[in-house]
């Protein structure tokens, strides 16, 4: 099966070769072609160029033409929770009166309500209601996604949420990955007494989630009232010897120590960031791992926004992704967070462009998968609604600019 797109009005966030990152001044520009076609070969984008040369004896099993659309990479979400039993939706109305975060998961609201709700849903249930939620996000242009585990909390439970995520990555054409995140919180019957259940997550949890290979990553969420970096440090260590990479949940309450115990692991990423300051910008400078802003949760929660541009002059890279969750971030929409990085963290449209394709890519291990249009990576992109320019991606914030999307070389929409 081959597609050809001709008459693209702007072919957006091309490569050559594809780089593993942008970052600091790097994430200002963006490659574009005005005029383009775009040919797929299979699951692949097989090459493309400007319409001023195009092969005349070019031809493929399908012809599109965009007539004056743009087309973008499918976007990257490389951080969210939305394998989910229930919606939280009047647990909002507690936080709309005042009551913070940890107030609510104090009460025995917050993750633990989401625990509740899992242990009682089936299998069935939660695929079925995930996929909903798979299939919303691909409409708003959505390609690749991580999901985690940690509505679990309990061995039984946890495993499902993974093995639901797991029958995931084979109904859907989305590229998925998995994060294995027992330590997500407390159970209330651990309290006072959080070492034993950090036991059970490393004794009884992890040897059963490498035994069915049930994880692609390792997170914890560590911060104040939650994970200590010495609970991070114990989970992290046991889960290297299953070969899992972290990508940890950090210092989205506090200076939690979580940034630099993510990096002393080798994270792939940390995530959140509210709370950076020097001490945490210099230790990712020195790192590998994606510092990664997830603005629908600082938003939805009302907290201090990270300070993406401070970590973007020091020259780190930096990724934006949804959270897509029933407690934090109930939208996986990419589009809306383009807009929030703009908005609320003063991002330019190529700097959110990066945040939410190449940079998201690397903190799933995809870079030679996704996140741009580069010859011989995955054929799944988007054609846009006739819009004026790609600025008005971040611009338009709340409507979908997505009108068909492409996702492994087969139309989807
Ligand atoms: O990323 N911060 C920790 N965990 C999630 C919240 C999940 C929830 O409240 O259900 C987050 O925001
Ligand atoms: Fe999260």
């Amino acid at each position: 099966m081959s597609i050809l797109i001709r008459n693209i009005k702007e072919l957006v966030q091309v490569e050559e070769t594809p780089q593993s990152w942008v970052a600091g001044a790097d994430m200002s520009k963006i490659k574009t072609i005005k005029n383009a076609w775009l040919l797929t070969e299979g699951d692949r984008i097989a090459d493309f160029g400007s319409m001023d040369d195009i092969p005349t004896d070019i031809s493929a099993d399908e012809e599109i033409n965009a007539n004056g659309r743009m087309v973008f990479p499918g976007f990257v979400d490389s951080h969210t929770h939305l394998v989910y039993a229930a919606n939280r939706e009047i647990e909002y109305i507690d936080k709309i009166k005042g009551l913070s975060y940890e107030e609510i998961a104090e009460r025995g609201g917050g993750i633990l309500n989401s625990a509740k709700k899992m242990a009682e849903a089936s299998e069935d249930f939660l695929v079925e209601q995930a996929l909903v939620r798979l299939n919303t996000i691909a409409e708003y242009g959505t390609a690749a996604v991580e999901i985690k585990s940690g509505y679990g909390l309990n061995t039984e439970s946890e495993l499902k949420m993974l093995r639901v995520i797991k029958r995931l990555k084979e109904l859907s054409p989305l590229q998925i990955k998995s994060t294995f995140l027992g330590a997500h919180s407390i159970p209330l019957e651990y309290k006072g007494q959080q070492e034993k259940y950090v036991d059970i997550v490393i004794n009884e949890m992890l040897p059963k989630v490498a035994e069915e290979n049930l994880a692609d990553y390792i997170d914890v969420f560590c911060d104040k009232g939650f994970f200590t970096v010495e609970d991070t440090d114990r989970i992290l260590e046991a889960a290297a010897k299953y070969g899992l990479k972290p990508k940890i949940h950090a210092n989205e309450l506090d200076y939690s120590g979580g940034i630099q115990v993510g990096v002393k692991h080798k994270a792939l990423s940390v995530d959140h960031l509210e709370f950076t300051g020097k001490d945490e910008i210099a230790s990712l400078l020195a790192s590998k791992t994606m510092p990664t802003i997830l603005p629908g949760a600082a938003f939805f929660l009302n907290m201090a926004y990270a300070p993406a541009r401070e970590m973007m002059d020091a020259g780190l890279p930096v990724a934006l992704a949804s959270d897509f969750n029933p407690g934090s971030a109930p939208s996986g929409n990419m589009q809306l967070i383009m807009a929030m990085g703009s908005i609320l963290y003063r991002m330019t449209p190529e700097e959110v462009i990066n945040a939410t394709t190449i940079n998201t890519a690397y903190a799933m291990d995809l870079s030679k998968e996704m996140g741009s249009i580069c010859r011989g990576k995955r054929a799944s992109f988007f054609i846009t609604k006739e819009i004026p320019s790609y600025e008005y991606m971040p611009y338009s914030f709340g409507d979908n600019k997505v009108d068909r999307v492409i996702l492994n070389g087969e139309v989807w929409k």
